[in-house]
């Protein structure tokens, strides 16, 4: 029989208004990989959470190799060899590789911090697990990719032999996420356990031992990979069938509503990044973006929304030169955007679920007067959103930072998607989400096109841009290098104008 790591028993765990985790168990056997899975808010980073000594247990207990865990903190559970890689990242941009892994567990020669031990073990550990990473380098210029193989360091450098991964392959690019499963299955092999938090149900019955199912805090199903089907846990975790392939008829576009002419972009850093770009987003279709990210994509949408200005060329909207224009100016004439950077752009955490779902609206007459807010109507039509967008909470005056992950996506989702809308501007929108919210968010999209909006869409998902788009174009190098009807695209010839900006079959069209 397997040898158990980790027993979680008939754990419970409240929040004020929310049972969070209900009578929870599972088992972690040495060397799985055990996914959980469940809807947004279901409970999962509660339960990892008390795992990791964030949070303690109402009732019920946490054995760790067969003795019980009373954490403090989450040193205790450092100590006793668990690991975590957040949702969101906590390394510090300004300080190299080395000193984030080695920060808080020094690895001491008198009072000098011994970097050069560091450097050796964690070429140690890159080498014996396959992840690339280089000590020396400054974290504010490492990918997404790189920075979470820092995190996967940093726990290994702490001697962690239970790894706790909750949702890292949101982040990550369709290349990203190969490395990463080959990174995984090298450590399962050396017999680390891992707990795998995720919403792709396709990674799921690729790497699961096991899988538990959360519901509303309670565990609803435990099952194997090869005991099921994507359908199947779809259902188990939101109750009811959901709807993989997305229904909707042809595109009936109109005029341009969004045009781009040689418009050029330079990133944070003052590198061009968008290098002449020429593009057209038609109202009542769909355009998608496809791309592997850092080829403007990110340059393209702040420009355009009016948070980045352009060095170069020109923005038209609705038959306007918006070019110059501030984010106000630009949503005032009817566009929308929904943001890939939620914590940065979107939200504002402390505040109430309320006042963000109306964030963009809190000058109109209909929510204040002269200056003072009316409270009652703000709450009516929170209400109204929280019913229509499903967002799973106590009520409208919580704070938005208590909403898990996911919650906090229908939130800006639901206010971006309100209202007089001509053209929506949207990247990355279902990053983080449950199957059941993802299906609704496409229909949302969908319903808006129909509407004759014009729809801009950057998604690194290279699935969701085929579902959902009219028209793709590829973007590589600062530029459209191609754009083609969705109806024929296929996943070959896009992967390959991805990489190299050009495709077999227009390299044959010019010789
Ligand atoms: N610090 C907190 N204070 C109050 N409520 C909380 C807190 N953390 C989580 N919750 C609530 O507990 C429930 C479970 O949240 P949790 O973050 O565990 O969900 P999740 O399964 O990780 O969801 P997601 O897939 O969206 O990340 C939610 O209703 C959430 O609003
Ligand atoms: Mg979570």
């Amino acid at each position: 029989m397997a040898n158990s790591v980790l027993e979680v028993d008939n754990v419970t765990k409240t929040f004020p208004g929310v049972v969070a985790n209900e009578d929870v168990s599972l088992t972690l056997n040495e060397g799985e990989i055990h996914c959980l899975l469940g809807e947004n808010g279901a409970g999962k980073s509660t339960l990892v959470n008390m795992v990791f000594g964030l949070y303690r247990p109402d009732r019920g207990t946490i054995r760790v190799r067969g003795q019980d865990a009373h954490f403090e903190d989450s040193g205790d559970a450092i100590a006793r060899g668990i690991g975590m890689v957040h949702q969101h990242f906590q390394l510090i941009p300004v300080f190299t590789v080395a000193e984030n892994i080695i920060l808080g567990n020094e690895v001491t020669k008198g009072a000098l911090l011994d970097l050069a031990a560091a450097r050796r073990q964690i070429h140690a550990l890159a080498e014996r697990y396959g992840l690339a990473v280089d000590p020396d380098a400054t974290v504010g210029d490492l990918s997404v990719g790189e920075q979470q193989r820092v995190e996967l360091v940093k726990a290994l450098f702490r001697d962690a032999d239970i790894l706790i991964l909750d949702e890292p392959t949101a982040v990550l690019t369709p290349g990203e996420v190969d490395d990463f499963f080959g990174v995984v299955q090298s450590l399962t092999q050396q017999g680390k356990s891992i707990i795998f938090i995720t919403h792709k149900l396709r990674e799921v019955l690729a790497v699961a031992d096991r899988i538990t199912v959360l519901r509303a805090g309670r565990v609803v199903g435990s099952t194997t990979a090869e005991g099921t089907t994507q359908q199947s846990l779809a259902n188990l975790m939101v109750g009811r069938d959901v709807v993989f392939q997305v229904e909707k008829t042809t595109a009936q576009p109109g005029a341009a509503a969004m045009q781009t002419r040689g418009l050029r972009v330079q990133d944070d850093r003052g590198l061009e990044t968008v290098t002449g770009l020429d593009m057209e987003v038609r109202s009542g279709e769909i355009f998608g973006i496809a791309g592997v990210e850092g080829n403007g994509q990110r340059e393209l949408v702040e420009a355009v929304c009016g948070m980045r200005p352009a060095t170069g060329g020109r923005v038209e909207m609705l038959g306007r030169d918006t070019t110059d224009w501030n984010p106000r100016r630009v949503n005032e004439l009817g566009v929308a955007h929904i943001p890939e950077n939620r914590s940065k752009h979107g939200v504002v955490a402390q505040y109430s679920i309320a006042d963000n779902l109306v964030l963009n609206r809190y000058s109109q007459t209909k929510f204040s007067r002269r200056g003072v807010r009316n409270t009652s109507a703000i709450d009516t039509e929170a209400a109204a959103l929280m019913e229509q967008f499903d967002v799973r909470a106590t009520g409208a005056s919580a704070a938005l930072s208590t909403l898990s992950g996911g919650n906090q996506q229908k939130v800006v989702v639901a206010r971006e998607l309100t209202g007089d809308l001509r053209i929506l501007v949207v990247a990355q929108p279902t990053r983080g989400l449950d199957v059941g919210s993802i299906e609704f968010i496409h229909r949302q999209i969908i319903e808006l096109r129909d509407r004759g909006a014009a729809v801009l869409l950057v998604s690194a998902e290279l699935d969701e841009i085929m579902a959902l788009s009219d028209r793709i174009g590829v973007m590589y190098r600062g530029r459209l290098a191609a754009t083609v009807d969705a109806a024929d695209a296929t996943r070959e010839e896009l992967g390959l104008l991805m990489a190299t900006g050009s495709s077999s079959a227009t390299d044959r069209e010019q010789q």
